[in-house]
């Protein structure tokens, strides 16, 4: 699709106002078979999230999480290629500075083509996963553009409406007192827009827009970048105030219907009571299961 046929956005200067792909031009030779095997070497242990997702014939989500193991680069890719493993390499920026310089001038390429779009911050991981992982419903709390880059997979996307994105569960997940999984009824997939992404194409959403994932049978390799805008950090910042109202039992008005001086408001209330520190975040540290094996059912080895 050509850029120029973009229009411009009405929510929050997201990247744009329905879900939509776009080109990009990063070098798929920074994800070959070689190059992952050194980056997977060299990368911090600390910064691996290794994820196992099990669903059930509802479509409902378990989660189970991994710690990195002693395998080598190249041990670690064959888990995951033969695995059912979903991997997050954070701080992609520093860890793997070559690929971000590239993810930079995506970003570059974006903001000239699309007029309005003024991301003030953007930051991202590299995503791993194996032929037949899938991603459960869940909704970011900031903006995203995912650069797809290896192997094939598919993306629902549906409408951030309070019907698929509650605004008390958007509270909760931007007060940090749960995990971005939100209510899935596989009746909403009629609602969703589906794009099979192939390498060199990037897709983008609205804010809070619900999304879900399913590989096509290949190993992947993506990268997601997050970005905020000044419209995203004023959207969270009343979803913050509105969640820490409803915690109290007061009632809030709906962040959809809010004015811009009432979002406004709300956005400063949020930056006095998170300098009061209201809301602890209940994001404590998952309990680990398992470590990657390439021999392993799920190429998950449980720990002992
Ligand atoms: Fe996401």
């Amino acid at each position: 699709v050509p850029l120029n046929t973009v229009q411009p956005r009405t929510h929050g200067g997201a990247l744009v106002d329905a879900p939509r792909t776009f080109g990009h031009r990063i070098d798929p030779a920074l994800v070959s078979d070689e190059a992952l095997t050194s980056l997977l070497d060299r990368y911090p242990a600390e910064l691996f999230d290794i994820n196992l997702y099990d669903f059930d014939d509802e479509g409902q989500v378990s989660l189970r999480t991994g710690v990195r193991g002693g395998l080598s680069g190249g041990e670690l890719l064959d888990a995951i290629k033969q695995g059912r493993l979903w991997i997050n390499l954070r701080e992609a920026a520093d860890g793997y500075p070559e690929l971000w310089a590239q993810v930079v001038r995506a970003f570059e390429d974006l903001k000239r083509d699309v007029p309005g779009f003024e991301p003030i911050r953007f930051y991202g991981q590299l995503i791993l996963s194996s032929p037949q992982a899938k991603v459960p419903y869940h909704a970011d709390p900031g903006g995203v553009v995912l650069f797809h880059l290896r192997g094939r997979k598919r993306i629902w996307i549906y409408p951030p409406d309070e019907a698929h994105m509650p605004e008390a569960h958007m509270e909760r997940i931007v007060m940090r007192q749960t995990t971005e999984e939100l209510p899935y009824h596989r009746a909403f997939d009629g609602d969703a827009a589906v794009f099979d992404l192939e390498p060199g194409q990037a897709v983008g959403w609205p804010f809070h827009a619900p999304h879900r994932i399913e590989n096509l049978g290949e190993f992947c390799v993506s990268f997601s970048a997050d970005y905020q805008t000044w419209g995203s950090r004023l959207l969270n910042g009343a979803y913050f105030t509105n969640g820490v109202l409803r915690a109290k039992g007061r009632s809030v008005r709906s962040v959809r219907s809010l004015s811009g001086s009432g979002m406004a408001a709300r956005w400063a209330a949020s930056t006095v009571l998170k300098r009061m520190g209201v809301a602890e975040s209940r994001l404590g540290g998952f309990e680990r299961s398992f470590e990657p094996s390439a021999e392993a059912v799920d190429g998950a080895r449980p720990l002992a």
